[in-house]
């Protein structure tokens, strides 16, 4: 019998400002997936990174299971209940539409899943992100998967030579999902050329070429393709397992000592290091930076292991200092050049109205005098 992973999570609301759940809240969703998992879940946890809330379970349904999914939504729904009564800030915030439709895709909430048969001992990670986007996972998934720099077990470990497959999605594609597969090693250049962009290409799984088992399962959502205007940014969650034929958790791990720059930050719209952080931990400075947190497990027969905070550990407060430097660094320059996202991808239509409105004001230097003249406003 195959197991399902499947997370999903979503912002309902938070305590002042987008910081993190209320306590009622958290405890709201948990009771909700508790009364009404049975017959339909092994194992579920619930828990929060930011000011958003995740469902972790185990069952044997399958990836995009209706029931499974149904059940997160009720959940969150019920939350957001709850937050609005507890005058949360941004209560239902990823809950875009009012009807649930067979799955949460395409609805606000982000899913991240793969079915599998476990292994004799199957340990897997568990990333969730705050104030990023999906393609935040782009980099480390390529030190961890394809450079032998970061994964020793690339060259050291047979059952790694082969290589891993990844399967790359157009975010920016909203008719329909639009991906590409590509395998490492040959096609590095081509993988690399893609995942440069990270706020349009985005790693959405990852494939053993050795055994073709998945290890990785990444959620795609874009709030705003969805929603059409700013919501939040969409904060993405991860699914990784590892050791044996998959990278070792210390190899998935060592790439996020980079603190590498994102998309997200205050108000969707900058660039920031992304900090690996302890379990629970909200955020704070420039609403940010933009965080992720990692929880180890072991799944066995669908049942899950207590989690170890997988950056809980001395190493990484070096780390933290380290991005918190590189955090204050980049906002030295304020709204200037790199430190704000480009044009088209602000989450917040400010400067778009802005230069609309300046529009008219603006003259071709040269032309006659009447083509010059300025529109009056
Ligand atoms: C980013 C985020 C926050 C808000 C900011 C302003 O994803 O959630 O940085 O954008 O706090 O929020 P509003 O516009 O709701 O006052
Ligand atoms: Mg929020
Ligand atoms: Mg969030």
């Amino acid at each position: 019998m195959k197991t399902t992973l499947t997370a999903i999570k979503a912002d309902i609301g938070s305590v002042g400002g987008h910081i993190q759940p209320s306590r009622r809240l958290l405890e709201t969703v948990l009771e909700h997936v508790k009364q009404h998992h049975r017959g339909m879940l092994i194992d579920f946890r619930v828990t929060y990174t930011g000011d958003d809330i995740a469902i972790l379970c185990t069952h044997t349904g399958g990836v995009c299971n209706e029931e499974v999914h149904r059940l997160a939504w009720d959940a969150f729904k019920a939350g957001t209940d709850v937050a609005k009564d507890q005058g949360l800030y941004g209560a239902g915030q990823d809950l875009l539409k009012d009807a649930f439709a067979g799955n949460v895709r395409g609805l606000g909430p982000a899913v991240a899943e793969m079915e599998f048969e476990e292994r004799t001992a199957e340990p897997f990670l568990f990333f969730a992100a705050d104030k990023t986007d999906p393609g935040a996972y782009n980099l480390p998934l390529y030190l961890a998967f394809a450079d032998p720099m970061y994964c020793s077990g690339l060259i050291l470990s047979p059952s790694m030579f082969r290589g891993f497959s990844f399967t790359i999605m157009d975010v920016n594609h909203v008719e329909a999902d639009r991906v590409i597969t590509l395998n490492a090693p040959e096609e590095l250049y081509d993988i690399a050329s893609l995942l440069r962009d990270p706020e349009r290409f985005v790693i959405e799984s990852i494939h053993s070429r050795q055994t073709g088992e998945q290890a990785a399962a990444v959620s795609t959502t874009r709030l705003h393709n969805i929603a059409g205007k700013y919501t939040g940014k969409d904060d993405p969650i991860m699914l990784v397992r590892v050791q044996g034929a998959f990278p070792a958790t210390g190899e998935v791990l060592a790439p996020f000592n980079l603190g590498a720059y994102v998309a997200g930050f205050m108000r969707g719209s900058h660039n920031g290091p992304l900090m690996p952080v302890k379990q629970n931990t909200g955020t704070s400075f420039f609403d940010g930076p933009p965080i992720v947190s990692c929880a180890a497990y072991c799944v066995h027969k669908g049942r899950l292991s207590g989690a170890v905070d997988a950056f809980d550990h001395p190493y990484w407060d070096r780390v933290r200092q380290k991005v918190s430097d590189k955090a204050t660094e980049i906002r030295r320059q304020g709204f200037f050049g790199n430190a704000m996202l480009p044009y088209a991808e602000l989450e917040y239509g400010g400067i778009v109205q802005k230069l609309k409105d300046l529009e008219h004001r603006f003259q071709i230097r040269g032309l006659d005098m009447k083509d010059s003249t300025p529109e009056k406003p």
